[in-house]
């Protein structure tokens, strides 16, 4: 049997499995803390620092989504120090990356007033869609580096390995080893990163086809001859 441990979450006492974490253990009471990063199925590696939340003589606000329950522990979920530390975050992303098929974190946006020009001076990440293949493109304008198309591709799902960072700090990008087209990777083109990711800079071909305006008649021809091919398919925007 699972030890217990007792703690208090908004000044609500709650008894709980000493294995949760301190997202887990809010939820069995209805709170509910915002994640980003987070992913039931991936292994937590608190990124996006989004889930915050306040723990009573501790310095700096803690990560719920990996940082686990404790007897004695009083927790403040939504108070005016989380609010501003996720608004914060939420301001940054919206300044460096395209978020415009990320509904979610738009609406979280939303709910946190987080301005979207809150910092006009930061560079916005903006490298190339990358359609090296027949079956998904990645369009990295849009990715946050939450990590989790990483963990699906390696232990935590498929064990291909086809994906991981490269570059450092503001640099920083998931991509292949040596930055080799998918085809020429362990990539088995599961599709598992796709489920995945949060932000759409994951996307299967013939979704990115259709919303560049192209008829599924010709989708189909463009991708059957990629597949033959191995080409490259088309441009950002249709040709006419
Ligand atoms: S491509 Fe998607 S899943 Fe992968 S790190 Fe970027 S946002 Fe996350
Ligand atoms: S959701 Fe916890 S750090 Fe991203």
């Amino acid at each position: 049997m699972v030890e217990k441990v007792k703690l208090r979450i908004n000044n609500k006492e709650i008894e709980c499995d000493k294995d949760l974490t301190i997202l887990d253990a809010a939820k069995l009471i209805g709170v509910l803390i915002p994640t980003i990063c987070f992913h039931g199925h991936c292994t937590a590696n608190a990124l996006c620092r989004i889930c915050v939340v306040e723990l009573k003589g501790a310095r700096t606000l803690i990560p719920s989504c990996v940082v686990k329950v404790s007897d004695g522990m009083e927790i403040e979920t939504h108070n005016q120090r989380v609010n501003l530390s996720r608004k914060t975050i939420l301001e940054m992303m919206l300044s460096t990356t395209d978020l415009s098929q990320s509904p979610e974190i738009l609406k979280m946006a939303e709910e946190y007033d987080a301005q979207h020009d809150r910092f006009p001076d930061a560079e916005r990440r903006s490298p190339q869609l990358i359609d090296d293949n027949s079956m998904f493109v990645r369009d990295y304008e849009k990715c946050i580096l939450c990590w989790r198309c990483v963990q699906v591709c390696a232990e935590d799902a498929q064990y291909a390995f086809a994906i991981n960072f490269k570059g450092r700090g503001y640099h920083t990008q998931i991509s292949t080893f040596y930055e080799k087209p998918l085809p020429e990777t362990s990539c088995v083109f599961c599709g598992q990163c796709i489920g995945v990711c949060p932000t759409e800079a994951l996307k299967p071909k013939r979704q990115w086809l259709l919303e560049l305006g192209y008829e599924s008649e010709e989708i189909m021809q463009m991708t059957r001859k990629d597949r033959n091919k191995n080409t490259k398919g088309p441009q950002r925007t249709k040709e006419s």
